[in-house]
C-alpha cells in the first residue's frame, strides 16, 4: 500500500516574512491526515523551515544538490549540509535544471547517489516537452531519463526513492495531463521500476507534476499508479496546498 505523498517545490519563490505566514499556515490546517505532506523551499530558508516545522507531521527538503561531497565547488550545496537542516528529501532532474543548467541523465543519476548516500530521499523527475509528446517520444524519452538513474543503483535501493512525472508542457502553464494521460505515463515507469526490482519497484511512490491544483488533484489521485503531487505555483497558499493535501487521503 502506497500513502499518498504531495510535495511543495516553492521554486525561486518567498522571503523570510512570507515563508512564515505560509509555514504557519500549512502547520496550523495539517493534522497528519491525508497525504504525507513536505514543502522545498529554496536552500536558504531550510533553516527558517527545520525551525518552523520540526515536530510537526510536515518535512521538507531541498531543491537540489551536488554529486560531490565537499570541497571547492564554489555555490554548491552538499547531501550532508541538507541532513544538517534536517532535509528529508531531495528534488533532482527537475526539467527546470536540466534545460537553464544543463543537468544530463548521468548528472541526475550522480546527484541521486549522491543523496542516497546521505541518507536522503531523491525525488527524481522525468518528463517530456511538447514537441517529444506530438513526435511520439514521451515514452522513449522518459524511460530513458528513469533508465540512467536506475542504472546507477542497486535493486535495493529502490526502496529509497520517489520518482516525479513532470510533462514539461504542464508546468505553470495552467494546462494539466488528463488523468488518463498522466496514468499511462505512471504505468510504463512503474513497469520500468519493477523491471529494476519486482517489490520495491511496486512500492515506489510516483507523483505527478504539471498544474496540479485543488480542483483536479483527487481525481488525478484517484489513478493507480499517481501516488501524490509535485505542486509549484499552488504550493504558495497554505489554502490550496491544504486542499491538495487532503485530495490524496
Ligand atoms: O515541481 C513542480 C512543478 O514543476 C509543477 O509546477 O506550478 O505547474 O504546479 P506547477
Amino acid at each position: 500500500m502506497r500513502r499518498k505523498l504531495v510535495v511543495g517545490n516553492w521554486k525561486m519563490n518567498g522571503s523570510l516574512a512570507s515563508n512564515a505566514s505560509l509555514l504557519s499556515g500549512i502547520v496550523a490546517g495539517y493534522d497528519g491526515s491525508g497525504a504525507e505532506a513536505a514543502v522545498c523551499p529554496p536552500a536558504p530558508y531550510l533553516a527558517q523551515c527545520q525551525q518552523a516545522l520540526q515536530g510537526s507531521a510536515v518535512s521538507w527538503g531541498a531543491q537540489d544538490v551536488s554529486r560531490h561531497l565537499s570541497g571547492a565547488f564554489t555555490g554548491e550545496i552538499s547531501a550532508t549540509m541538507l541532513k544538517d537542516f534536517g532535509c528529508r528529501w531531495v528534488i533532482l532532474g527537475h526539467c527546470e535544471r536540466r534545460g537553464n543548467h544543463g543537468e544530463s541523465n548521468q548528472l541526475v543519476a550522480d546527484k541521486t547517489v549522491a543523496a542516497l548516500n546521505a541518507g536522503l530521499t531523491p525525488i527524481v523527475c522525468v518528463g517530456e516537452s511538447l514537441a517529444q509528446r506530438e513526435a511520439g517520444q514521451t515514452d522513449a524519452h522518459c524511460s530513458a531519463q528513469l533508465g540512467a538513474v536506475l542504472d546507477a543503483l542497486e535493486p535495493e535501493q529502490l526502496e529509497h526513492i520517489v520518482v516525479a512525472y513532470e510533462p514539461i508542457w504542464a508546468i505553470g502553464t495552467g494546462v494539466t495531463a488528463t488523468p488518463e494521460m498522466a496514468q499511462a505515463v505512471h504505468a510504463r515507469l512503474r513497469m520500468q521500476l519493477k523491471e529494476k526490482h519486482a517489490q520495491h519497484g511496486a512500492q515506489v511512490r510516483i507523483l505527478y507534476g504539471g498544474s496540479m491544483k485543488p480542483d483536479n488533484a483527487a481525481e488525478l489521485m484517484a489513478q493507480p499508479d499517481i501516488d501524490g503531487g509535485l505542486i509549484g505555483g499552488a504550493s504558495l497558499k497554505a489554502p490550496d496546498f491544504l486542499a491538495i493535501i487532503a485530495a490524496g487521503a
